[in-house]
Order: structure tokens, then C-alpha cells, then sequence
């Protein structure tokens, strides 16, 4: 099956930059109007200007997803703007390193209403619009750690496994229900975009503390990681013909991570007495 786009409206949130951005390109080389959200105000307005250049219908929503009222205002903008919604990207994200026992409660909430309500609000306001439509397809950004876990990202581990559970229930119930609306998530691995700097849009008084020696070194590899990651706009194009093919997972390097997927499954069975 392949579902077309050219000519409908996809709306994409943490549109401003990164992966959002690359998917906003992505779309709308494909002709798709965009209804662009984000925090970030002055950044929303570039990006609006880069894929109207493109010669798409194009709008910019300033928004944060961890509000659920202000995700139902970039439906509303969208339906008053292009009439109805097609494609749906819950993509924005945020991401601060700490171990599990010394992140702050502020910590804990802030990455979790982000990333993880973020996508509960727009499934909760977008698919039941795209069901009593009975077209068009809804995803999420979860990244490879919600696929695998590992030390001084638990709360961002925690959310993203949070991402990948949500939207295989979306995708078992559309399935279930026999309904031509599709889903999908994405898993990247290292891109090079500006999430090592999220606590950009945070309160000073509650940005994260000096890191320890240990969780430095993590950090100063992670930062680096990302700095050597995949194009953004590779990883846009990848989730368009995700979208296009109606596929449901999308990794960025899927021999690497489905050989770290494979790891959990091995320790599963060892752990279990089903290695031989
Ligand atoms: N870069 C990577 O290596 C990587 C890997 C796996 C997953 N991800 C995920 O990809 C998604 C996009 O991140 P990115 O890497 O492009 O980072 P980025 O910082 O370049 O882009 C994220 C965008 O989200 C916006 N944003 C942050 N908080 C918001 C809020 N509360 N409401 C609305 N917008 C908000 C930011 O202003 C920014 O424009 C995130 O969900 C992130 O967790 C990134």
C-alpha cells in the first residue's frame, strides 16, 4: 500500500529546527502544506519562511506540546487555516543527561512532559480527527533509546519507551478497528541537530546541575556522537517514505540497532533459560 501527499496538510511539532525541520523540507518538496509548531518563536518564523520558499502553503503555530490546550490550538489554526489534517508528526523532544538517583524531580517532570504528555496530548487531539476522517497517518520521535537502555538518560529512556509503547497501541487499535489511518515511530540513532543544548528554552533556576566526573565523560561522548550523527534532512526524507510506504518503524541505521534490539532480547533468554 502506499498513501499519497501531495496536496494534503501535515502538521509537525518542534518544526524549528532538526529533525522537525528536516521533515517540514521533506514534506514540502513532497507539496504538502505545513502547519509548523514550536517554542521557539523567532526560529518557527525561519522555517516557516524556508518551506514557504518552497512554494508550499505554510504556517508557523507557537506552541508547547507539554500543554495540552495549547496542542489543541495548533488543531484548531490547522482546520481554520487548510480545512482539515493529514499527517501528523509528534516530534518535539528534549534531552539532559544525570543518573537515575540525582536527577531533580524538575528534571524528571520537565523531560517527561515534553516528551512523553507532548505525544499523549497531540494522539489524544489529532486522532480522532484523522479517524472520523478515515484517512492520513500519525508519528511519533522516539529515538533508539526508547528501543534500548543504557546509563545517564533514565528519564529520557523512560519517555521514549513511553513513545514506542503509545504508538504501538495507536497502530494494534487502528489495526484492530480495520481503519485506513496508519502510524509509525521513529527510532534515530545520533543526529546532528541542537538537542544537546534543550535546556535552552528552561529556566535558569532549573537547569540541570554541574555534572560528576562519570556523567561528564557521557555527556562530552554524547555531544560528540551527535556532532559526527545523520543529516537531519536524511532523517526527514527517511520518515516521508515511512509515511508514504505506510510503514510503522523507521530506524536511521537499522543494522546497528536492530543488532542492539537483538542484545535485549539475547539478555531476555539468557536471563530466562532459553539460550540453548
Ligand atoms: N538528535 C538526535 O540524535 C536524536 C536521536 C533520537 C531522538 N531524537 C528526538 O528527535 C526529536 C527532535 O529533536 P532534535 O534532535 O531535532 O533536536 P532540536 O533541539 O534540534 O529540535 C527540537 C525542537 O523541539 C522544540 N521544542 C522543545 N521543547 C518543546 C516544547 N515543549 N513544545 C514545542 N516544541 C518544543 C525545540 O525548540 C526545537 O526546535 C526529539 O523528540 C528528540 O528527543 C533526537
Amino acid at each position: 500500500m502506499t498513501y499519497e501527499v501531495a496536496g494534503k496538510t501535515a502538521v509537525i511539532t518542534g518544526a524549528a529546527s532538526g529533525i522537525g525541520l528536516g521533515m517540514a523540507k521533506a514534506f514540502a518538496r513532497a507539496g504538502m502544506n505545513l502547519v509548523l509548531a514550536d517554542v521557539d518563536g523567532e526560529r518557527l518564523d525561519e522555517a516557516v519562511a524556508i518551506c514557504a520558499a518552497i512554494g508550499v502553503g505554510a504556517i508557523g503555530v507557537a506552541a508547547d506540546v507539554a500543554e495540552p490546550a495549547q496542542v489543541e490550538q495548533i488543531a484548531e489554526r490547522t482546520l481554520s487555516e487548510f480545512g482539515s489534517v493529514h499527517v501528523v508528526s509528534n516530534n518535539a523532544g528534549v534531552g539532559i543527561s544525570g543518573p537515575v538517583d540525582e536527577m531533580s524531580l524538575d528534571d524528571w517532570r520537565w523531560i517527561i512532559d515534553v516528551n512523553l504528555w507532548g505525544v499523549i496530548h497531540g494522539v489524544r487531539t489529532f486522532l480522532p480527527l484523522l479517524r472520523a476522517q478515515g484517512e492520513g497517518h500519525l508519528t511519533a520521535t522516539a529515538s533508539m533509546a526508547g528501543l534500548a537502555g543504557g546509563p545517564m538518560l533514565g528519564a529520557y529512556h523512560v519517555a521514549k519507551h513511553g513513545v514506542v509503547g503509545l504508538m504501538d497501541s495507536v497502530r494494534a487499535e487502528l489495526e484492530l478497528a480495520g481503519s485506513p489511518v496508519r502510524a509509525s515511530v521513529l527510532c534515530p540513532g545520533p543526529v546532528d541537530t541542537a538537542v544537546v543544548g534543550s535546556e535552552r528554552h528552561r529556566h535558569p533556576d532549573s537547569q540541570r546541575h554541574e555534572r560528576g566526573e562519570s556523567e561528564q565523560r557521557f555527556w562530552d561522548g554524547l555531544v560528540s556522537a551527535l556532532a559526527s550523527g545523520m543529516n537531519p534532512d536524511v532523517v526527514g526524507e527517511l520518515v516521508l517514505s515511512a509515511v508514504e510506504q505506510e510503514r510503522f518503524w523507521i530506524l536511521t541505521e537499522p543494522n546497528e540497532h536492530v543488532t542492539m534490539v537483538q542484545r535485549r532480547l539475547d539478555a531476555i533468554r539468557a536471563d530466562n533459560d532459553l539460550s540453548g
